[in-house]
């Protein structure tokens, strides 16, 4: 088993990555280091590229990222935490894999389409190609488990047809070159919702910053935001169907299910028949209850930039290391001569 996954260093660690992944992240970190298999987290610094940036953010959001992960639980003793960029291969096995990667498979891919909008021809090269580094990502380690939130399925879907193409290319079956990865996707709350639009995922690049919950918010700011999260007048139903056609008041209810660890049915029967005037500051109340320690744990490793520095140096290292043993089948699976 190995278990690799990435998020972008763009923005705040919001309330969907935590619940969609970073929970995750962290449950399978403590389960299956102590069984002796990896796990490799790190920053998609170089997938950010792929949309117009300000270097000196994603510079200072990489740091921010590394102390917000820590903070939610990301042991870099025990996982191995760094950026791309400190890590050649990702984008050397992109590149090996570009021969394989098809247009129509990109072509299909939804968060293109949506990221593109109608401006395609003005869209960069990486936005498109932007898969194939994340099917390196994962496939250069010989992932086998990924955890990510629902949003990011059909990436995973592409990363396996790549696999999957490239060993019946170039390998044979007795000795594939890639392991084909499973996405790990949480049964609940695996895609949380923009807290003004139901129908919207939440998201770093939502301008509305009323639109999400970050991770760095203080105590006030969060049950203002829960506060004005956009609802429906009507009292929460007693049960799960009566939430159908109501986006707003199900991605609240899945939130507080999530947090408190309860099925969405025990969040019915304990405040069904109550409105938001009573829900929306319990919600308000857990949020903050759960959320401040990883608040105060993160202002305190974001101040010791050396500190974050050197987690980042020292994951980089040994991912270049593990790197290495698939990078060199590639090339040598394409015939490309390596002295
Ligand atoms: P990113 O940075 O958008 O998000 C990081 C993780 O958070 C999950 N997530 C959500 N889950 C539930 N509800 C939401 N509203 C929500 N928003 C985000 C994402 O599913 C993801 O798991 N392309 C990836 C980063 C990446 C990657 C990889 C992931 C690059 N290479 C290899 C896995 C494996 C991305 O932009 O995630």
């Amino acid at each position: 088993m190995r278990i690799v996954s990435g998020i972008q260093p763009t923005g705040n660690l919001h309330l969907g990555n935590y619940l969609g992944a970073i929970r995750n992240w962290v449950r399978m970190q403590d389960e299956f280091t102590a069984q002796g298999h990896e796990c490799l987290y790190f920053l998609a610094d170089l997938h950010a590229i792929s949309m117009p940036h300000v270097p000196a953010d994603l510079a200072a959001n990489t740091r921010e990222m590394v102390a917000a992960l820590v903070a939610c639980g990301i042991d870099p003793e025990r996982s191995i935490l760094f950026n791309q960029a400190q890590v050649p291969a990702h984008a050397e096995l992109q590149w090996l894999l570009s021969g394989t990667a098809r247009m129509g498979w990109l072509n299909r891919m939804t968060q293109w389409k949506d990221k593109a909008g109608k401006n395609r021809e003005g869209a960069s090269i990486a936005l498109f190609t932007y898969p194939v580094l994340q099917a390196a990502d994962v496939l250069l380690y010989q992932a086998t488990h990924v955890p990510v939130g629902e949003d990011q399925k059909q990436h995973l879907e592409l990363a396996r047809d790549i696999a999957q193409k490239f060993n019946n290319d170039f390998a044979s079956d007795a000795e594939p070159v890639f392991t084909l990865p499973e996405p790990i996707i949480p049964p609940e709350a695996a895609r949380i919702m923009s807290l003004r639009d139901g129908a919207a995922k939440m998201s770093k690049s939502d301008p509305s910053d009323m639109s999400r919950i970050d991770l760095t918010d203080g105590a006030n700011t969060i049950m203002t935001k829960i506060k004005k999260a956009k609802t429906d007048p009507e009292p929460l139903p007693s049960e799960k169907a009566g939430l159908t056609g109501r986006p707003e008041a199900a991605n609240l209810v899945s939130i507080y299910g999530a947090m408190a660890g309860m099925s969405v049915d025990a969040v019915l029967s304990e405040f069904g028949g109550k409105g938001f005037g009573t829900f929306k500051p319990a919600l308000g109340e857990l949020l903050i209850d759960r959320l401040a320690p990883i608040n105060t744990r993160f202002i305190e490793l974001r101040q010791d930039q050396a500190a974050l520095d050197a987690i980042l140096r020292k994951g980089a290292a040994m991912a270049r290391a593990l790197a290495i043993p698939t990078l060199e089948k590639t090339y040598r699976a394409l015939g490309l001569v390596r002295d």
